[in-house]
């Protein structure tokens, strides 16, 4: 039987996504209560998962490394300069061997094309930590923080009890968006988008996150603008990531001009009345381009939080895809 793999959150049911949600927050409540993570479970013994990074990374390498070792398992970090892919070999030889000598692959490449690539002809599953165009697990792990900020808003069916919230990105429309809006869609949670004039969603991006309102019976709903003010309006949760993502870095410069203005400041978010109580949230790595120092210190400010909840985003995305194949 073919694995199932986490290439994006759309690739999950609604309620596989919250019970992800759910499982990563049980798991970190377990730990926090003071049971050993070692006493979680050993679903892992034994077992390799290999991690091929073909571009940098502090948080996700980080918390799957310590995510597996949680789970009694054995992750072997494979960077850019360590294996033959891209240089040597092809991702389909590269699959079928990696995959014939491991329980799960953890993959972060340039296109997408390419972790999907691998995940076609791998025998076990394969995890996207992040491609160019989608990174389910920093959505896994925003979801959790969104839970513990909001716990008294109580939604009807979304799973998570999040309807009727707003998200507001103000920045680049990139992967971390892309995930974060399906999920958004699919968790009854408006999510309204402002990016400058050609920085907005790519129109075949667009159908496939109001595709993710199928079957959901109050789904989120999506708002593009390129006025910050306009997409911060009522907003409970502001969000950004870098303007310049790996692989973009020769446009830094076309890129700072573009986005003059979309720094998110406390006097934006007042300007653009969002709610008392609004949040910050960001993936990390941060420059200061896209938020003050201001708002990221600030008792607002989730960041820290939300990037500890990687390691238990990549706990449940391992129990959910390699110790329970898929069955979430
Ligand atoms: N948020 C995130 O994925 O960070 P890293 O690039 O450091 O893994
Ligand atoms: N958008 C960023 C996210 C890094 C976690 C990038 O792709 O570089």
């Amino acid at each position: 039987l073919a694995p199932r793999h986490l290439m994006s959150i759309g690739d999950l049911q609604p309620s596989e996504f919250s019970s992800l949600v759910r499982n990563a927050a049980a798991r970190k409540q377990a730990v926090k209560a003071g049971q050993a993570p070692t006493s979680l479970t050993t679903s892992l013994t034994g077992k390799t998962v290999a991690m091929m990074f073909s571009k940098r990374s502090t948080r996700t390498r980080v918390s799957t490394e310590a995510a597996v070792t949680i789970l009694g398992g054995h992750p072997m970090f494979l960077g850019k300069d360590d294996i033959q892919l891209g240089v040597n070999e092809s991702l389909y030889d590269t699959s079928v061997v990696i995959s014939s000598m491991t329980s799960c692959m953890v993959a972060r490449v340039g296109p997408h094309s390419d972790v999907t690539t691998l995940a076609q002809h791998s025998s076990v599953p394969v995890i996207n930590a992040l491609s160019d165009d989608f990174h389910p697990l920093q959505t896994i792990a925003d979801f959790l923080t969104i839970h513990e900020a909001f716990p008294s808003s109580k939604g009807s069916d979304s799973g998570l009890g999040l309807n009727g919230l707003k998200a507001a990105w103000v920045g680049d429309s990139n992967n971390v968006l892309f995930d974060l809006a399906i999920g958004c869609v699919k968790m009854g949670v408006d999510i309204s988008v402002a990016s400058p004039k050609g920085y907005g969603i790519p129109d075949s991006m667009k159908q496939l996150i109001l595709s993710a309102a199928k079957g959901v019976s109050s789904p989120g709903k999506l708002l593009e603008t390129t006025v910050p003010e306009e997409a911060i309006k009522d907003a409970d949760v502001l969000v950004t990531d870098t303007w310049i993502s790996m692989g973009q870095e020769s446009e830094k410069k076309k890129r700072l001009d573009a986005f003059a203005g979309y720094q998110i400041t406390n006097d934006l978010a007042k300007r653009g009345g969002a709610k008392e109580g609004w949040k910050f949230m960001h993936c990390l790595p941060r420059h200061p381009e896209e938020v003050a120092d201001e708002v990221f210190y600030s008792p607002r400010s989730l960041v820290f939080p939300e990037a500890e909840n990687r390691l238990w985003a990549a706990v449940s995305a391992l129990e959910g895809f390699v110790v329970n194949k898929g069955r979430l």
